[in-house]
């Protein structure tokens, strides 16, 4: 990999932070805008939070392979060369290593993504082994894992409890060692993120993790202000489109109403 060229594999992901590069990430859903995005950005994330953003359900724990299968596709034409993960949802990785391998197959054989991401710590361990050692990358995500929002009891910082920053750094270790590719911390304070990212050989991606990790990971339709109601402190709008949404929505319906859309220049002989 040459210093500035874009990463193509997962490894590529650990040479950017040995050369001290910053890794950016983004969740995308659709062709449109992965056409638009991947050429401003290092790695696409087929999220399930695409269950929220999209799809307008309260969590991600109803959704299912084939719908975050049928994004990534949708994703993958909009950009070939993008170096893809996809989210593995509630229930497709959890019960057993064997549907855990082949959920995770799937996702990589059908939509050309190079790597999948699943939630959880420990637990996991055996899972992430079996699925880096029969070839299928992982990046594992801890912290707040929004999977468990119910365990948790909501969507809150990760780490604060005594003991708290000596498990997720055992976690991430050893996570580390069952060959995960990266690491996406999730609201953890930035201080534990910035130490448990120097101590790992891998990349930490932060969602809300300060800026100590190796490099950062937002919600397009979040980022690009589409969503109104979600306003946690780590959130910045890079845009506000809902303003530029309704205008042309408001504009379109005025014309049509009017008669004035479509004109002749819209119309045919
Ligand atoms: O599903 C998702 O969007 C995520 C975020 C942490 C980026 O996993």
């Amino acid at each position: 990999m040459s210093p500035d060229s874009p990463p193509r594999s997962v490894l590529d992901l650990t040479a950017m932070k040995a050369a001290g590069r910053k890794i950016v990430m983004l969740t995308c859903y659709d062709a449109t805008f992965a056409r638009l995005i991947a050429p401003l950005v290092d790695v696409l994330l087929v999220g399930d939070s695409v269950n929220q953003v999209v799809a307008g359900h309260e969590t991600t724990l109803s959704a299912t392979l084939d719908q975050l299968i049928y994004h990534a596709r949708a994703v993958r034409r909009g950009a070939p060369d993008a170096l893809l993960l996809v989210d593995l949802p509630f229930l497709s990785y959890q019960v057993s290593v064997e549907e855990a391998i082949r959920n995770a197959g799937r996702v990589l054989q059908e939509t050309g993504a190079q790597g999948v991401k699943l939630e959880g710590g420990r637990p996991m361990l055996d899972t992430v082994r079996a699925l880096v050692e029969r070839g299928i990358p992982v990046m594992a995500h801890i912290g707040l894992t929004p999977q468990s929002v119910h365990a948790l009891g909501g969507y809150r910082v990760q780490g604060r409890e005594r003991g708290a920053p000596e498990r997720m750094r055992e976690d991430a270790r050893e996570l580390e060692d069952a060959g995960a590719f990266g690491l996406l911390l999730e609201l953890v304070p930035a201080p534990l993120a910035a130490s448990i990212s120097q101590t790992l050989r891998i990349p930490t991606v932060g969602f809300g993790a300060g800026p100590g990790c190796d490099g950062q990971v937002l919600v397009l339709y979040d980022m690009l202000g589409l969503n109104e109601t979600f306003s946690p402190k780590f959130l910045k709008r890079f845009a506000v489109l809902t303003g530029a949404v309704r205008e042309a929505a408001r504009a379109y319906a005025e014309e049509v109403r009017a008669g004035k859309y479509p004109g002749v220049e819209h119309s045919f002989d």
